[in-house]
Order: C-alpha cells, then structure tokens, then sequence
C-alpha cells in the first residue's frame, strides 16, 4: 500500500525553523513528507536540514533537469492528499490569491486538487493589512483552510499578530483535513442547486433569484470527502464543479425526475435548489404576443420534490432540506422540517443584499432536536463543510 503523502510549502518567514517539528508530526503520524521550499526560504536555512528530516530532496527550483518524463509539479501535484504550507508569508498568500504561478509551491498551489492548509506567519501589520485578509478570505471562499496565525512575540521585535502557529495545532488540523478526504468514501450524495424556471413559452418563465452557488460549493465540499456526487442543477452560470456528475435541468419537473432516478443510490441528499412553487397551467410552445396572453394567468403548484423524497425515505438515508426566509426564520424552517421529514434544515435570512446570489452565507442549522446552530458569515464553502460536519455527525449517530 502506498503511505499517504504530504507536500510541506516552507517560505521564507522567521517562524520556518518550526516547520521541522511539523515534518516530525506528520512522520509520527505515518505519513511521508515532501518539502518544498520557496527560493527565498531556502536564502534563510538550507534545504538539506528538511531533505535529511524528510528522507527526500527538498525542492527549490521550478527548472532543474527532470529525472523523467513527468513534469515535477504536476506530479506531485497528483500523488499529495494535502498541500500544507507553513510558514506561508504575505507574499506567498498574495501569489497563491491572485494565481500568480512563478516558483514551484505556487505552481503545485495551482496544479493540485489535494486539500490545502495555510499557516500564516508575519509582521503584524502585514497581516493585519487589509489586502492580506481580503487574499485569505478569498483563499477560504475557494476551499483553502487556515491555522490562523497566533499573538506573540514577533521577529521584528513586536509582539503582536502573526506568529506562526504551533506546529502540534498545524500538524493535528492536516490529520484532520487528510481523514475528512475520505469519510464520505463509498458513499453517494445528491445535491440540488440553483433555481428552476418554469416557462409559459420560449421567452417567458417564472423563477426566482437563486445563483446556484450554495449548491455548487455542497457538490465540492462532497467531492472532497471523497463522495460520488450527483448534482441536479437548474440554470446557473456557475462552472461545474469537478468530479460531480451533473445534471442540468430546468423545471421542477425535470429537477423531479433527475432526483428520483438519484435517490435509491443516495445515502445523503441536500436539497439547497430554490424550487419555483408555482408553473403555468398552459405553457405555450411558442411565443404569443402580450395582447394575446392577457392580464391573467392560471398557474398551479410544481411538485414538492423535498416532501416526495422525505415520504419515500429509507432509515439509512439522511435530507437535508433548506429554508429561505424573510423573516420568522427559525419557525418556518422548523415547520418545513416536519412537514417534508428532513432530518436537518439549514434556514437562512433572505432579502436585500442576503443570501441569494451573495458570496457568504449566514446561516442556523436546525434538527428535531437539539439546539439550534448559528454559523456565518462565512464564505458558501465554509459553510458546505459546516452542514457536511453536520451530516456526518447524523451518519454517526445513525449507526449507532
Ligand atoms: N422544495 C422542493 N420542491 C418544491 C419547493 C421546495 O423540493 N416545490 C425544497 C427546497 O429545495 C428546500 C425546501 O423544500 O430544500 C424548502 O423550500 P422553500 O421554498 O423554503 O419551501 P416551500 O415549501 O416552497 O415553502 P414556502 O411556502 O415558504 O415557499
């Protein structure tokens, strides 16, 4: 069996002599270290120190003759379960925010699908400095994760924020990144996204302001435990996410069928589509002009697909529903969860500016029992990976 392998991005902050006791953890926890260190880094210690901790060759340089056919960075892009970089400097950060690929770590940054941890370290204002938290905060709604950096005394001679973490905090959130890739593993997960339109003919339909992006960043945060993953999406101009299967529908009808053919397969659904409640009763196949259609039109009721899935539900399988509201958030969402028989509703507050269509999310996730769970604002991944801790815990709990 081949051991799991870790890439270690070391750049060039004070705080990298502790990066060997990162090496070191991840060793002791059976798991191979590959060093990268930025060129920078390698000017403050040298790379032999980590290539004779790691037992491989520290890479520096981008060029250096190949050993074979492959092309280094793509690599071993391929083969980490984890790219975890520490310390990462403003500089690095900023590269890996903008997609600047100059060196080998912001190339691996770019080539790798591997989760990624950041660990800043830095002078205080420098981190504090509002382009450095827009790039993490940019990092974080692409699915990076952080060991925040810590107050302390600085190399500067300031105490302040931006000390490196400690390694044993950095080293436990990579086990903990590296054993979430798989704990969806054989398992298969539907998700809904977007808004679904309901034609009255070519040009005309009703919908709703939903962007999809709450259901895409679900998709991915599946893909990334290892889930096989169905997404059922109604028109978005989102890019799909890779490794889902997705399927694009329009009407609710068509979202339906799509779900019911998924869902005997599906130990876990989360249906964060934003159904139309209402469609034409006489949709037309072509366009009449608007003297023609009049002032007043029948509509009726789409199916509720949520309700069909929770009647048809089997003791293992967990829904997920969600709830946007405009105000009695809590309540409503409580309401839904009983009537449609989810096993947990994520409610958010909709309106001016909130929720639909927005990069962050602020959310309460909400089960028959229990208390209710406050989280946001948080980027629409963060809070993908908020529900799925949710979802595991009911897996885990299930079982028992
Ligand atoms: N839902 C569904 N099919 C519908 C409507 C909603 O599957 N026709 C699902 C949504 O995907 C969501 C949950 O039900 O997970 C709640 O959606 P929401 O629109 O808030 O609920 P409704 O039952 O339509 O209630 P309301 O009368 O407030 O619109």
């Amino acid at each position: 069996m081949t051991r799991t392998k870790v890439a270690l991005g070391v750049s060039s902050s004070i705080g990298l002599y502790k990066a060997c006791e990162i090496v070191r953890g991840f060793q002791k926890a059976g798991v191979e270290v590959q060093v990268v260190m930025t060129p920078n880094a390698a000017r403050l210690i040298s790379p032999l120190l980590f290539s004779s901790l790691a037992g491989t060759k520290t890479i520096v340089e981008m060029f250096e003759e190949p050993a074979g056919r492959s092309i280094r960075h793509v690599a071993l892009a391929r083969e980490i379960a984890l790219l975890c970089v520490a310390p990462a400097t403003a500089n690095v950060i900023g590269k890996f925010a903008g997609g600047v690929a100059d060196d080998f770590l912001s190339t691996l940054f770019l080539a790798t699908t591997a989760p990624v941890l950041i660990a800043p370290a830095m002078n205080e204002a420098m981190y504090l400095d509002r382009t450095t938290q827009a790039n993490m905060d940019r990092l974080k709604a692409l699915g990076a994760e952080f060991v925040e950096a810590e107050k302390g005394y600085l190399a500067c001679g300031d105490a302040g924020w931006g000390r490196l973490a400690e390694p044993e905090a950095i080293v436990r959130e990579g086990l903990r990144i590296l054993a979430r890739t798989s704990s969806l593993a054989g398992r298969t997960v539907l998700v809904t996204a977007g808004p679904t339109r309901e034609h009255l003919d070519p040009v005309r339909f009703l919908s709703n302001p939903s962007s999809g992006k709450m259901g895409y960043e679900l998709a991915r945060e599946a893909v990334a435990r290892g889930a096989r993953t169905i997404l059922v999406s109604g028109p978005t101009g989102l890019v799909p996410p890779a490794g889902a299967m997705t399927e694009s529908v329009v009407s609710a009808a068509e979202m339906e069928k799509a779900c019911l053919k998924a869902f005997p397969k599906a130990g876990i659904v989360v249906m964060a589509a934003a159904v139309s409640d209402f469609r034409f009763k006489e949709p037309r196949g072509r366009k009449s002009a608007k003297e023609e259609i009049g002032l007043s039109l029948a509509v009726e009721r789409t199916p509720d697909i949520l309700a069909r899935l929770g009647r048809a539900k089997k003791p293992g399988q967990v829904l997920v529903g969600f709830a946007a509201e405009t105000h009695d958030v809590a309540a409503h969402a409580r309401r839904k969860m009983a009537a449609k028989k989810a096993d947990l509703m994520v409610a958010n507050a909709v309106g001016a500016g909130r929720g639909f269509g927005t990069e962050t999310n602020e959310v309460l996730i909400i089960a028959p029992s229990g208390p209710v769970q406050a989280a946001g604002p948080l980027s629409k991944r963060e809070i993908a990976r908020l529900i799925f801790d949710r979802i595991e815990a009911l897996l885990e709990k299930k079982r028992r």
